[in-house]
């Protein structure tokens, strides 16, 4: 039997320590939060992205009456950043999500499906994609998508 551990590092930061363009981003993804259509589960979720040229484009969870054909915000700014900018990585994502008159306390992981496809956003554009998820405690912040996802499905995978 062999073993080996998997390690993700997150750095928690108060607002105030954060670098202003990221305390931008992260105002950008709670603005994001009002622009939800979410009248099933009334939960709020914004997200922000910082292109290579400092564009932020933003995007929030779309729901349906038919449930499963909503889509979360993080891959509603994602597809729309890749629609409108196809030459511009995306340097960072940040994430935030309101309900019942504020914002959550812990930050919001994304689902895993969403993970999925942050992690493709790295491998398209070969470049770490930076997570910034917002807490009213704290703002986690990880280096790569890798760190939220450590186990990936990429296209080598595909290769025989
Ligand atoms: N949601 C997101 O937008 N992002 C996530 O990472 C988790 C969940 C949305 C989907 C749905 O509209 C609502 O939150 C409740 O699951």
């Amino acid at each position: 039997m062999e073993k080996y551990e998997i390690k993700s590092e997150v750095c928690v930061y108060q607002d105030s320590e954060l670098r202003a363009e990221d305390r931008e981003l992260v105002e950008a993804a709670k603005q994001a939060t009002t622009n939800s259509y979410s009248p099933y589960s009334r939960f709020k979720v914004g997200a922000a992205l910082r292109l290579q040229d400092g564009t932020i484009v933003t995007g929030s969870n779309q729901e349906n009456a038919s449930y499963p054909l909503g889509l979360c915000a993080e891959r509603t700014a994602i597809f729309h950043a890749q629609h409108m900018h196809p030459d511009q990585p995306i340097r960072a994502i940040a994430i935030a999500a309101w309900a019942n008159g504020h914002f959550y306390e812990e930050p919001i992981p994304p689902c895993g499906a969403c993970r999925q496809v942050m992690l493709e956003v790295e491998n398209r554009y070969k470049s770490p994609m930076r997570v910034l998820l917002c807490g009213s405690r704290g703002v986690h912040v990880l280096e790569s998508v890798k760190c939220l996802l450590p186990f990936q499905f990429v296209s080598e995978n595909l290769k025989k």
